[in-house]
């Protein structure tokens, strides 16, 4: 389990990879996939994928780009989206690269022309200082007037917590079935919502139990739009849902469109 004090946002996700596509079919599902595949299209330019993680959002939007490129630090998550390209043969418009979204390893006159930060994927970088790098990083691959998109989980604060609740159950590939338990804590003096995460997988009588956890930072809408502000960005909307209402603090959507300036 993750320690409270040491927690660091990229960890977890090795351990996640093989069942990430399983729980989030059945939970966002689809739902934000043609709000960025829109916004791909429009940018008219390469799009990079912060977090591309197995490419649920990925492969769509590298249909539907000039050209797409996906960073990620999680070398299993990496894996299943390769296949995905290859599959979808987009590899000849595609990079996947393996790297840290607060030190983004591109030459210094590389630019793209849509930075997109889909679910929660800011939220995984757990201080002021790794939301400060990533941002810093991201205004130097844009040039002015490149759009930054980003989609926070919203209040997680607020979400209670619970111990050890069967999540979801069902059948997984290769005659495989899973039970996810799940335990949700607030760790309020360090700002972090953590979720312990137990993936029981029968296959046949053979039980095998995957435990780890995932931390996320309980940041807000005016704080981000603020640091955005800071680092050279200016805020063009904040939506509350992925048809373009306007946000408000009890959204169940949390977006924020920025442009660099
Ligand atoms: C919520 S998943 C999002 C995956 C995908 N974008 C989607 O919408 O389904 C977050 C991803 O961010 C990655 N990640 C977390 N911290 C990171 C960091 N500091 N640098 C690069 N990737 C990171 C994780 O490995 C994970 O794949």
């Amino acid at each position: 389990m993750t320690s409270d004090t040491s927690a660091a946002g990229w960890q977890g996700w090795d351990a996640y990879a093989p069942f990430y596509d399983w729980e989030n079919r059945r939970t966002i599902g689809r739902r934000d996939v043609r709000f960025w595949t829109d916004l791909a299209r429009r940018a008219d330019g390469a799009v990079l994928e912060l977090g591309c993680g197995t490419g649920r959002l990925s492969v769509p939007v590298a249909r539907a780009a000039r050209r797409f490129v996906g960073i990620d630090r999680s070398a299993p998550m990496l894996r299943r989206l390769r296949v995905r390209i290859r599959r979808a043969r987009l590899d000849g418009k595609t990079s996947i690269l393996r790297g840290d979204i607060r030190a983004l390893p591109f030459r210094r006159r590389w630019r793209c022309r849509l930075v997109m930060a889909p679910y929660g994927m800011l939220q995984s970088l757990l201080s002021d200082e790794d939301l400060a790098r990533m941002l810093e990083s991201v205004a130097g691959v844009l040039p002015r007037g490149g759009r930054f998109g980003i989609d926070l989980v919203p209040e997680l604060p607020r979400w209670q917590e619970y111990h050890r609740r069967v999540g979801l159950r069902g059948p997984m590939s290769g005659g495989r079935r899973v039970t996810l338990i799940e335990s949700v804590r607030q760790v309020r003096e360090h700002g972090l919502t953590v979720f312990d995460q137990e993936f029981v997988e029968w296959r046949g009588r053979r039980r095998t139990v995957h435990r780890f956890s995932l931390a996320f930072r309980t940041v807000s809408v005016p704080q981000v739009a603020a640091r955005l502000e800071q680092a050279g960005f200016r805020i063009d909307a904040v939506l509350g849902d992925y048809a373009g209402a306007e946000w408000s603090p009890d959204a169940e959507v949390w977006v924020i469109i920025a442009r660099r300036v």
